[in-house]
């Protein structure tokens, strides 16, 4: 007997009905209507655990508000996000996170110079009562000496979304939320350096957390001024990359007299689901962006001359050079004494073109590529 398979489903939020595939989110489902229903601990890239409750809506036959991004949506529901009780729910619940955040002079979050969505939430849904702060006993791990990952106890509000990235996205399990009830914080095990553990240093935890507890040392105060969209250059996948530029002094790898102020303070993925990196990127995409101002930097060709010192030259002239010397190969030993290696950092587009370049202008087939080994 044939059955109808219901694939979609229809509810309404706030009045507007939309349909969504069956298995969907509320959370989603008020995306799809650009409804706006905040969150802290939920990134589409892992799995939904509810754990922030900041996202708490009320759902029609339904005693308790429930979480948008866990519940489910089903056919006929009636969700809404903008009652009364929920803002209620808002403000209370934010009123709570403030007396667990370090505050400023000025009762806010403490700026870390980077996007902290606790504070946009305040900014916007406003707090309840005035709660006394909390000191909370969450412990750092003050003696980690990794490079790049710094963890901020006071600023994390324990939403476990850094421990999920690292479990299900990165596949490490190198974090993980440790010890119990108010003094829960984000730890590794035996509470070891990052560099110590399975750690590799991908920056995600720092990218997924909401309130900038997990920050990038280096980076640490530097500001953005600008931001431009490139391409990393570290391998072939093509990862997309956020530069953020401003003007502060040049200090790694450039001479004292360096006159350029203009340098790269930090490097991130654009937003999840827009690029081919889907906001996720490696330990180099991320942190190795100290070279574009180092003073040894290769930025144009060098030739060798007959003092033995390497000269700057024009691609035009670098081309020609190596052009006469491959040709002097072939001319003296014949074409199979060529070789052509292209790297798994060159586009698919370059590498075709290296094969290209021995068999049809060089005449050999001994080209290779260092990811074909
Ligand atoms: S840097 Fe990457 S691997 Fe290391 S703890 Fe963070 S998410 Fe996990
Ligand atoms: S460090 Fe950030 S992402 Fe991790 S639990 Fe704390 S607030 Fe959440
Ligand atoms: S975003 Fe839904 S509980 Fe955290």
């Amino acid at each position: 007997m044939n059955q109808l398979i219901e694939t979609t489903v229809v509810l309404e939020i706030d009045g507007e009905s939309v349909e969504v595939p069956q298995g969907e989110t509320v959370l989603k489902a008020a995306r799809a209507l650009d409804i706006e229903i905040p969150v802290l601990c939920h990134d589409d890239r892992v799995e939904p655990a509810g754990c922030c409750r900041m996202c708490l809506v009320e759902v029609e036959g339904q005693r308790r508000l429930q979480p948008a991004c866990t519940f489910k949506a089903s056919p006929g529901m009636k969700v809404r996000t903008d009652t009364e009780r929920v803002a209620r729910h808002r403000r209370g619940l934010l009123s709570l996170y403030k007396a667990d955040h370090r505050l400023d002079e000025a009762g806010k979050p403490v700026s870390r110079g980077v996007h902290d969505m606790l504070a946009d939430h305040i900014a916007t849904y406003g707090t309840g009562p005035e709660l006394e702060p909390v000191n909370a006993p969450r412990v750092s791990r003050e003696h980690d000496t990794n490079p790049y990952i710094q963890f901020d106890p006071d600023a994390c509000v324990v939403c476990g979304l850094c421990v999920r990235y690292c479990d299900e996205v990165e596949a490490v399990s190198a974090i993980t939320l440790l010890g119990r009830g108010s003094a829960t914080t984000i730890g590794t095990a035996d509470q070891r350096n990052l560099l110590d553990t399975s750690c590799e240093l991908c920056g995600g935890c720092i990218a997924v957390c909401p309130t900038g507890a997990m920050t990038e040392k280096p980076s640490l105060a530097l500001p953005t001024e600008q931001i431009v969209r490139s391409t990393c250059n570290f391998c072939g996948v093509g990862c997309q990359l956020d530069l953020h530029v401003a003007e502060v002094p040049v200090t790694i790898g450039a001479p004292a007299s360096a006159k350029q102020t203009k340098r790269v303070t930090r490097v991130t993925s654009p937003e999840p689901g827009t690029t081919v990196n889907d906001g996720n990127l490696c330990i180099k995409g991320r942190f190795s962006y100290e070279f574009i101002n180092h003073d040894e930097r290769l930025k144009e060709p060098l030739i060798r001359g007959a003092d033995g010192q390497l000269h700057p030259a024009t691609w035009e002239q670098a081309i020609a050079r190596v052009a006469e010397g491959l040709h002097g190969v072939k001319q003296r030993h014949g074409a199979d004494a060529l070789g052509f290696v292209s790297s798994s950092r060159c586009t698919g587009e370059e590498n075709y073109l290296m094969q290209k370049l021995s068999r049809a202008a060089f005449g050999t087939n001994n080209c290779h590529q260092c990811a074909a080994t």
